[in-house]
């Protein structure tokens, strides 16, 4: 696990001349029109850093200014980069982040095909996530929201099908809470 700053001077001696150039023009210009009207949907007041996990070639960085972005298709990161987008190349089954590194850590489309076991592939992600996440995780997924782990569900902020939102704040003050209480009577009361 690292931290933040260290992973992006790391990326700036990547070999970007060897990584193909990404040109959609028709996704990068939808984009974040996509991103801005999901986040108003959902009435999403964001204050504070933000992890983007798979983010594509644009990432939320078009609508958030505190932004860093991960995908793990060099040819997007170089995209980003080019438009000034603090981004890091991550594959989201290793993501390298240290625990609390942003307040918020967001996925909007992250891919379920490459997991073979897809409760056990969702359940690690979510977990991870929870790790890297100071005060919410938010996904945005359909296919996901059928494979919500239920040892999370007291944090479900909202569940739509669609975008998942979970306390994660919440959810580090009981765990701290449960500890403590362990620490003085041995046993969680
Ligand atoms: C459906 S796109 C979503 C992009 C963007 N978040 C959006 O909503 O438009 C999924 C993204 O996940 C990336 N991706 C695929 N496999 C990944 C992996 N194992 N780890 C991280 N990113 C991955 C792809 O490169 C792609 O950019």
């Amino acid at each position: 696990m690292r931290d933040v700053d260290a992973l992006l001077d790391e990326m700036d001696s990547y070999e970007w001349d060897d990584v193909k150039d990404y040109s959609h023009p028709g996704y990068e210009a939808a984009a974040p029109k996509r991103f801005k009207e999901d986040i108003e949907r959902y009435g999403l007041e964001l204050n504070g850093s933000v992890l983007d996990v798979c983010s594509g070639p644009v990432s939320l960085a078009s609508v958030y200014d505190d932004v860093v972005a991960t995908d793990v298709d060099p040819s997007m990161v170089k995209n980003m980069r080019e438009h000034g987008i603090r981004a890091i190349i991550a594959d989201m089954r290793d993501l390298p982040f240290d625990p609390d590194s942003f307040d918020y850590v967001m996925s909007f489309w992250p891919p379920m095909a490459i997991y073979e076991d897809k409760s056990q592939g969702v359940e690690d992600f979510i977990e991870d996530l929870f790790t890297i996440a100071r005060d919410k995780v938010i996904i945005q997924s359909t296919p996901m929201s059928r494979y919500l782990p239920e040892r999370f569900n007291d944090y479900l902020e909202s569940s739509d099908g669609r975008m998942i939102v979970y306390d994660v704040a919440a959810y580090k003050q009981d765990m701290a809470a449960e500890e403590m209480l362990n620490d003085v009577y041995g046993m969680v009361a």
